[in-house]
């Protein structure tokens, strides 16, 4: 949720900095903004010059000023949350002298506070945000240094940030510091970058160091240096970014959500590559940090995530549930840390996120921690703060994810569980033939979800039929109700259809009242041993003249279509039957002509509450 970008070296900055922006729009697009340090030395420099504007970072490229050179420079694309999304609240923000330049992600809590006091002191605030009390701040400050002035700044602030900081004064450096906010500096050939994601740096250079929460950074043209906001020095030694510059790019499709939907097989093959043992029907999970006797005594899982993360974390209660015969179950991370839980040590917790960002699951497992509970991380991004928190966990190996829109990390994360589920089940009471039954049936998930993909053509034909409902009920019964639960959360963030998840066993309880012709139903109806009851509920629709979409193993007569998806493992038939779903949510969004990588109102990793 916003985004971060900042250059020091010998080349233009402008350019540099537009790309970066333009990779990390995802985390947020409202407005984008731009300072670079003019060329010039000292005092003598000739200080900042900047552009921003309401929109996407295209509008601020257009709105660039011709002469707008420089070596030095940070820059910013903006999720709204203090001032509504205008070229004044766009960030960078200033000093009222011009001098200091801040981008900031993050919240700083006292902000209404600190804008008495600068007010009170005779400071003019032009912008309704939170982050400029920071420029203000570090400009008043006494220090001799940039680095001591920062300090000093940050120890009035409360709350959550990632900034970087730009002074006329000091035009040899970039002062940047983290403390819930994502802060990477990128290490190049006598140049020096830093953002919120590796993704604005990766194609310059794949070395990499990731600032902890309550570390500072100077990074100048040839060199780096960490240390405290106390002012310590740190030590920190870089490290080699997982995936290549392109894994960040479109290739040749039209959209990220398009790609990532494509990309499912291979992404599922390669988080099961070299994590199976046959010999014992298991699996090995590296970082999980909990040996046998641990896993044995386990007497709950609990798992925590947000959004589609919440959503695989359901799949995966019931997969723990089913397979290692533990009690599971999932709950949104952001109720459980507002609800004063029971913190209970015989239980097992485990925190679910694509961006291993997530401010809400970030802060229910600070606070489990706090409560001396064991927390594993299920996440996508290495390295992340919430994989930093946790005991141990799975990388679920989707590569990175540029939609807004979580697809191939969902498959991956629900994956993830069925390895997690056998390996806890294999420590209890799964037998050797139902962990083979299980591995084999993994083996297959790869080259079903090609099967799936072929399909795709038939999918968009029905996504043009079912585009011009108004509302779309989504149905599933234990293992399809996730799915189901999934599905609509697609549908509704990228085509901006209304859509609800129904229990189908529920539908009698109240939802049967909205079945119309013009309120299509997609069940979901795997062949397990619940079809029967779900082709009842199929039944009820129909003799209420509803429209029906199934997804099934096999036609279904009361549906007026049926997506058939391949059989697996009933254990494992929910990671299949929600990808022709994303499928129907893509195609549905490109027929009602959606801004499909970049839904309204919405950003990738929600780092604020
Ligand atoms: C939906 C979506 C969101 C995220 C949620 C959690 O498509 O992407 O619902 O799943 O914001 O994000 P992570 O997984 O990064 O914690």
């Amino acid at each position: 949720m916003c985004g971060i970008v900042g250059y020091i070296g010998r080349r233009d900055t402008a350019p540099l900095l537009l790309e970066g922006l333009q990779r990390l729009e995802y985390r947020g697009y409202d407005s984008a903004g731009i300072a670079i340090q003019s060329p010039g030395t000292g005092k003598a420099a000739g200080g900042l010059k900047t552009a921003k504007t309401k929109g996407r970072v295209r509008d601020l490229e257009d709105r660039l000023p011709k002469r707008f050179a420089g070596t030095a420079g940070i820059a910013h694309t903006r999720w709204a949350t203090h001032g509504a999304p205008n070229d004044t609240n766009a960030h960078p923000h200033l000093d009222s002298a011009e001098r200091v330049a801040v981008v900031h992600n993050g919240i700083i809590d006292n902000a209404a506070d600190l804008r008495a006091k600068l007010a009170a002191d005779g400071v003019t605030l032009v912008s309704e945000t939170d982050t400029e009390v920071l420029a203000h701040l570090i400009a008043a400050a006494q220090a001799e240094s940039l680095e001591a002035r920062v300090q000093e700044a940050l120890r009035h602030v409360e709350g959550t940030y990632g900034i970087a900081v730009l002074h006329a004064d000091f035009p040899d450096r970039i002062v940047v510091a983290r403390n819930g906010s994502p802060v990477v500096l990128g290490i190049g050939e006598n140049e020096m970058f830093v953002a919120s994601d590796v993704a604005a740096l990766v194609s310059h250079t794949r070395q990499v160091v990731t600032l902890d929460d309550g570390e500072m950074a100077t990074i100048k043209a040839g060199d780096y240096r960490t240390y405290t906001t106390e002012g310590s020095r740190t030590s920190s030694s870089p490290e080699t970014v997982e995936y290549a510059a392109e894994s960040y790019d479109l290739g040749g499709h039209d959209t990220y959500m398009h790609k990532e939907i494509t990309e499912q097989a291979d992404a599922v093959d390669r988080v099961l590559r070299g994590r199976i043992d046959d010999r014992f029907a298991t699996v090995h999970l590296g970082g999980l940090n909990l040996d046998p006797r641990e896993a044995r005594a386990v007497r709950r899982v609990k798992i925590l995530g947000c959004g589609t993360s919440y959503h695989a974390g359901l799949i995966g209660a019931q997969m723990i549930e089913e397979l290692a015969r533990i009690p599971a179950d999932a709950e949104p991370a952001s109720e459980f840390r507002y609800r004063d839980p029971v913190v209970d040590p015989d239980t097992l917790y485990i925190a679910v996120s694509q961006s291993g960002e997530t401010y809400d699951a970030l802060a229910a497992v600070q606070e489990l921690k706090r409560k001396g509970a064991r927390v594993l991380g299920v996440i996508n991004v290495v390295g992340s703060a919430i994989a930093r928190e946790a005991d141990g966990g799975v990388y679920v190996h989707a590569g990175p994810e540029v939609c807004v829109v979580s697809t191939k990390c969902f498959t991956n994360t629900v994956v993830s569980f069925g390895l997690l589920a056998l390996h806890l089940g294999r420590t209890r009471d799964l037998s050797v033939k139902d962990g083979k039954r299980i591995i084999e049936g993994l083996r297959r998930l790869p080259g079903q979800i090609a099967e799936i993909l072929e399909q795709e053509p038939q999918i968009e034909k029905l996504a043009k039929e079912f585009a011009d409902a108004r509302s779309m009920l989504f149905i599933g019964r234990v293992r399809g109700y996730p799915v189901a639960l999934e599905a609509s959360l697609k549908l509704k963030e990228v085509s901006y259809i209304h859509a609800e998840a129904y229990p189908a066993s529920e539908l009698k309880h109240g939802p049967l009242a909205l079945i119309e012709p013009a309120m299509p139903t997609v069940a979901i109806v795997p062949d397990d041993d619940l079809l029967e009851k779900n082709r009842a509920a199929l039944e009820e629709i129909k003799a209420r003249s509803g429209r029906i979409l199934a997804v099934a193993h096999q036609e279904q007569e009361k549906a007026d279509r049926t997506i058939v998806v391949p059989k697996n493992e009933d254990e494992l038939d929910p990671i299949l039957m929600g990808i022709p779903l994303q499928l129907l949510a893509y195609h549905t969004a490109l027929a009602l002509g959606r801004d499909i990588d970049k839904p309204r109102n919405l950003a990738k990793s929600v780092t604020v509450e």
